[in-house]
């Protein structure tokens, strides 16, 4: 029976034994009050663990900067590396492995956010134009951001150097360092932002440096076996297209192999939009057989999609947003080709610590 179906196959993760391939998507959820992970985040994450299932968890703050969207967790201090043990406690009592991702938005935040009102740091100084938030409905304002110059830098990725040690710390199996969606890293990888010229702006090579630094710093860190990164080359979210995506996957694929990390999480092309999904060209099938670590996909798959990407060999593993959000027990329902709750767009990023969060009914209550 599990044969027949590629995504409930077992894969061998570097040192992690995976019983399947449905990874839990990082998903910002807003509910940790005071940038402090809360007790309710131990339901919800071990509601959607399984037994060698890999979990990666909400984007999580690197420092009192990284901020921009309210009450999201963060790991810079001892207080929240404190709060995370018991949630990372829940998940590894029920035989899951779980990542932390760790984010600094950059220009994505406005003064509101920041210490002592200071403006949002960038690769630039460009202002980025309200935008609709990706619930759909409310509109995020915000501050012209400071370019951070040459020298500042290192402070920065000394930040997610210690983000890292801290995750370690509060018990995840490793990090993911995200590099997606608009927010710092890829503030620094799109030519759309990026108007540099020092050696971190200007040609590919400089684009990608900052990235490339995060990553060497958080591997001499924690080692290469415990760190992952995200990727979102195609995406424009946050106005960070890129003239050339093809080729800063490419650029960066390739530079990564060096570093022998555990594996490269990218969105597909067709989530150019956040939420939606668009017909594109592009695919991410060069990356992925560029990289030569584990690769995992993400964007816009259903099961049969998942399942014909893991049996054609076009990714090793998938991970799932926005159904794992409204089906805690998804692996079990693709497993048996059963039924999918919808999910609530309206509760995404609502504070409440219960509804449309840990009320998503288990499949054994909805038949
Ligand atoms: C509520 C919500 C929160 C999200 N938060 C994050 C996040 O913290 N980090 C991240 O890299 N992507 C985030 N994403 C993007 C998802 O990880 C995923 O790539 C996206 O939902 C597309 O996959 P899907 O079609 O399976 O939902 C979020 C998406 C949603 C819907």
């Amino acid at each position: 029976m599990a044969a027949q179906v590629p995504l409930m196959t077992p894969y061998k993760l570097g040192k992690f034994n995976l019983s399947h391939r449905v990874v839990l998507a990082p998903l910002t959820r807003q509910r940790s009050f005071g940038n402090v992970p809360q007790p309710h985040a131990i339901l919800y994450y071990s509601q959607r663990t399984t037994k060698g299932g890999l979990l990666i968890s909400e984007a999580t703050g690197v420092s009192d900067t990284a901020q921009g969207y309210p009450d999201t967790p963060g790991i810079w201090t001892k207080e929240q590396v404190e709060a995370w043990k018991p949630i990372v406690d829940a998940v590894h009592a029920k035989g899951g492995i779980f990542i932390c991702q760790i984010w600094h938005v950059g220009r994505v935040s406005n003064a509101g956010f920041q210490p002592n009102g200071q403006a949002p740091i960038s690769s630039s100084d460009k202002e980025l134009t309200p935008q609709i938030r990706s619930n759909g409905i409310d509109v995020a304002q915000f501050t012209p951001p400071r370019r951070l110059r040459t020298e500042e830098i290192p402070l920065i990725v000394n930040d997610f150097r210690v983000a890292a040690r801290n995750a370690i710390e509060a018990g995840f199996d490793g990090v993911e360092i995200h590099g997606a969606h608009g927010y710092l890293i890829d503030q620094f990888l799109k030519d759309e932002i990026n108007d540099r010229t020092d050696k971190y702006g200007g040609s590919l090579e400089n684009r990608c440096r900052f990235a490339l630094e995060v990553v060497d710093a958080v591997v001499n860190e924690i080692g290469a076996d415990r760190v992952g990164i995200r990727l979102s080359p195609f995406a424009n979210y946050m106005q960070s297209g890129d003239s050339n995506p093809n080729a800063l996957g490419l650029y960066m694929t390739e530079a990564l192999n060096s570093y022998g990390i555990l594996y490269c999480h990218m969105v597909e092309p067709r989530m150019i939009v956040l939420g939606e999904k668009s017909e594109v060209p592009d695919s991410l099938v060069p990356m992925r057989k560029t990289f030569k670590g584990a690769f995992i996909s993400a964007g816009g798959y259903d099961r049969e999609d998942g399942n014909k990407a893991v049996a054609e060999n076009r990714t090793d593993l998938v991970a799932y947003g926005r159904w794992f959000l409204a089906n805690p027990d998804l692996p079990k329902r693709f497993e048996l080709d059963a039924p999918l709750n919808k999910y609530n767009r309206e509760t995404f990023y609502t504070p409440d610590p219960v509804l449309g969060y840990t009320d998503y009914p288990f499949l054994e209550t909805t038949i």
